[in-house]
């Protein structure tokens, strides 16, 4: 069976079979007309690589370093939420596959494993590295007893999520009433109303009622001095998609930005992130680490995204999608699947490491009709 899925596209198609159609709804959908979700994939089409040869590629180093921890590859997991719904073991999982294959994994607040459990699967031995992503929550108190867990468990950065000040409109959740099945709750919160396990959320989407609820509308730019205040760990900001943004982000002194549209769940219309992702790195002029996220599904997109100056690529739904097809096995595959497309890709392009990969390497595609 494995052995036939042979890119992203194949674990998502096998997926789609396995799951619940409201988890996979809810899984793969964007906001509104999706416009912006096909787009994060496209814009990759619209750039070539420019290779350069005859320069003794038998060798490829994948390896980095991010927020002073080594990777093993400039890729890792993006912060996605409820993952027991796609396997059993769910976060647990993904960890364990993050660990063998040496790279970071952002958890969500909306995890249904908890700060410590992940983090006790991911220490069984070496290798990996584990982020906190962070939603703000009306309670300051609740959002900071997270922040201190993720400390105390080991936890080496906070990924404070910036775009969601409420949920955005997606329609199928809203057609599907979307809620978690009554087995599972976000574990890092006890009590019904925190943890989405109340049994009545109306004739919306559940998560949209639960964000309005819970989280906390008014946030603005002095939470970051606030939230950099109560942690000592260094703070990336998730959700940035122009160069202003990032320049105040640098300013109020964050260690990195995540240009991320949220897997185009949010607002519907912003563009590709990888349409942005140049403006946010000639703004920030070096003065933090500038990330990126959405639509990554080739070695060869993580390679255009590294040469438009991102330091490390995430990826969200591929990782659910092979969650959904074989637990741990199946994400290792994923992110074994990435790196291999990555090293060839870099390989034909006559990268030996990824200090190689230079501007140079991409040039826009003209526009013709086809695009
Ligand atoms: C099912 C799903 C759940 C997500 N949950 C969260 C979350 O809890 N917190 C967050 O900051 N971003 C969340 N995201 C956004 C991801 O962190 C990431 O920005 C996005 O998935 C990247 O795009 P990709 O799925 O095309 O790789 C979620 C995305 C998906 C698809």
């Amino acid at each position: 069976m494995s052995g036939q899925r042979v890119c992203v596209s194949d674990f998502e198609e096998e997926a789609k079979k396995v799951l619940p159609k409201a988890v996979y709804d809810y899984y793969r959908s964007g906001a509104d007309e999706q416009n912006t979700l096909a787009d994060n994939v496209a814009a990759f089409n619209r750039w070539h690589l420019i290779p350069r040869v005859l320069r003794d590629v038998s060798t490829v180093d994948l390896s980095i370093s991010l927020l002073g921890q080594k990777l093993s590859m400039p890729i890792c997991v993006a912060a996605t939420a409820m993952q027991r719904m796609a396997h059993p073991e769910g976060e647990t999982a993904t960890v364990r596959a993050c660990r063998a294959v040496g790279t970071g994994m952002m958890l969500s607040s909306w995890a249904t494993s908890t700060i410590e459990e992940v983090m006790s699967a991911m220490t069984a031995s070496v290798g990996g590295v584990m982020w906190l992503q962070l939603y703000i929550y009306k309670d300051r108190e609740l959002t900071l007893s997270l922040v201190r867990r993720a400390e105390e468990a080991g936890y080496k950065a906070i990924f404070v999520t910036v775009d969601t000040p409420y949920l955005g409109r997606r329609l199928d959740d809203m057609r599907n009433h979307f809620k978690l099945p009554p087995h599972l709750s976000m574990s890092n919160f006890s009590s019904a109303s925190l943890a989405f396990s109340e049994g009545n959320y109306g004739n919306d989407s559940g998560l949209a009622v639960y964000a309005a609820k819970a989280i906390d509308p008014t946030l603005c730019w002095d939470d970051i001095t606030w939230l950099k205040k109560h942690t000592h760990l260094p703070v990336i900001v998730k959700g940035v998609l122009n160069g202003e943004d990032a320049v105040l982000a640098v300013n109020y002194g964050v260690d990195g930005v995540l240009v991320s549209n949220h897997g185009a769940r949010q607002l519907d219309g912003v563009p590709a992130t990888l349409d942005v992702l140049e403006e946010v790195v000639r703004a920030v002029q070096g003065r933090c680490d500038v990330y990126m996220d959405g639509g990554v599904r080739r070695g060869s997109d993580v390679l255009k995204a590294l040469a438009l100056g991102a330091k490390a690529v995430f990826i969200g739904r591929p990782v659910l999608w092979g969650l959904a097809c074989q637990g741990e096995q199946g994400v290792s595959e994923i992110l074994e699947l990435l790196k291999e497309e990555l090293r060839l890709a870099m390989a034909l392009s006559g990268c030996r490491s990824v200090s190689e990969v230079s501007r140079s390497l991409v040039r826009r595609v003209e526009f013709t009709s086809r695009m």
